[in-house]
């Protein structure tokens, strides 16, 4: 077991933070995982999961065990699809799009590793992991126990499960298992899918094409992280009352909305900080994206303190504006 001191950790976080962690260490076997459990557990030093960095915000050095698990190998079994959790997720979905499969396609190009995805139910454009998921192996941080969930076990929400909550820190998860289909319904919920979609004159879309579509929205859409570090949204989009919408409606009668659950309302948080004239806003080396306002980039050795300080002044424009209180959406340590 290589567990290293003093690692530096700014080629491990995609926002490109200079941050150390006391020990660091890459398990790719479960004998591996176990020793380096046992390591964190005799040293009484808290473990910190971290797969592809492109999730995760650091509010400085990490004082414990930071656990990359690297755990490799795709099967896919007619629709039943399983992959390590140290597998790139893009590489997956382009995987089991060659063998015929469908289901991720909306989900291409996310970046990040197989593992995290179950933490925070990654979705886009239409699609969130939930709807394939099937169950997933884990070991428990604390005792070295090997466990599996199911997916009712997960508590699956939006960009939420019980591993972000209250199972938040507990648990290494090694293996993730879907269920793919061999037959195909486009899922066209999202507009900018449907008008690429017509404008392609696609009269039956494969999922092939759903996923070059996406790809090419993400990369029209989405600041590319190799120019400028960044963690993807920043903050969820928020949930309110019918009431509240509509009271912000009397002013911006071209508030976007989606109809959520239970008479509420998502909102996009991209459109209230541009509202609240926040898009373009630096602190030091962080700044949100004139691309995308949801999307904060780190434009120049920005520090924790620079994220910090731009958390603050988004959130306080956006309470201000619209009494909303937005909540930070990557993992934040
Ligand atoms: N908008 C603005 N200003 C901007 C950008 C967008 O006003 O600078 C408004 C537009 O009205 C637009 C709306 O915001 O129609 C929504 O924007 P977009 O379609 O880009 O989606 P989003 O709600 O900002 C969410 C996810 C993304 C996901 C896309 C597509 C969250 C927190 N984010 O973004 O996920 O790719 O939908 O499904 O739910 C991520 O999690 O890192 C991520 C990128």
């Amino acid at each position: 077991l290589r567990v290293q001191e003093n690692y530096n950790l700014s080629g491990l976080n995609t926002f490109g933070l200079d941050i150390k962690a006391r020990y660091f260490v890459r398990v790719q076997d479960k004998e591996s995982l176990y020793e380096a459990l046992e390591f964190a557990r005799d040293r009484q030093h808290t473990v910190l999961v971290l797969g592809g960095g492109s999730n995760i915000v650091f509010s400085g050095d990490y004082g414990g065990l930071v656990l990359t698990p690297d755990f490799r190998g795709v099967d896919i079994a007619r629709g039943e699809v399983s992959a390590g959790a140290g597998e790139n997720w893009h590489r997956l979905v382009r995987h089991t799009l060659d063998a015929g499969l469908s289901g991720l396609e909306n989900l291409s190009l996310i970046p990040g590793h197989v593992g995290a995805a179950p933490i925070q139910n990654i979705g886009a454009y239409g699609q969130e992991l939930e709807n394939v998921f099937l169950k997933l192996e884990a070991t428990n941080i604390r005792t070295g126990e090997d466990a599996i969930f199911q997916k009712s076990d997960c508590e699956f929400g939006y960009r939420a499960s019980i591993f972000k909550n209250n199972f938040r820190d507990c648990w290494v998860i090694t293996r993730v298992y879907l269920t793919l289909s061999e037959v195909y319904s486009p899922i066209l919920a999202y507009k900018d899918v449907q008008e690429e979609v017509a404008r392609l004159q696609i009269d039956d879309p494969a999922p092939e094409n759903i996923s070059d579509i996406v790809i090419a929205i993400r990369r029209r859409k989405l600041p590319d992280v190799s120019v400028q570090g960044n963690v993807g949204s920043f903050f969820k989009n928020p949930i309110i009352s019918s009431e509240q919408r509509d009271k912000i409606q009397q002013e911006y009668a071209d508030l976007p909305s989606r109809h959520a659950e239970d008479h509420q309302y998502k909102i996009p948080a991209a459109w209230l900080i541009e509202h609240a004239g926040m898009k373009g806003m630096e602190s030091g080396g962080a700044m949100v994206s004139e691309q995308h306002a949801l999307v904060f980039v780190n434009i120049g050795s920005a520090t924790v303190t620079d994220v910090a300080r731009l958390t603050e002044l988004v959130s306080s424009a956006v309470h201000k504006h619209f009494g909303i209180q937005l909540e930070i959406e990557p993992a934040h340590y």
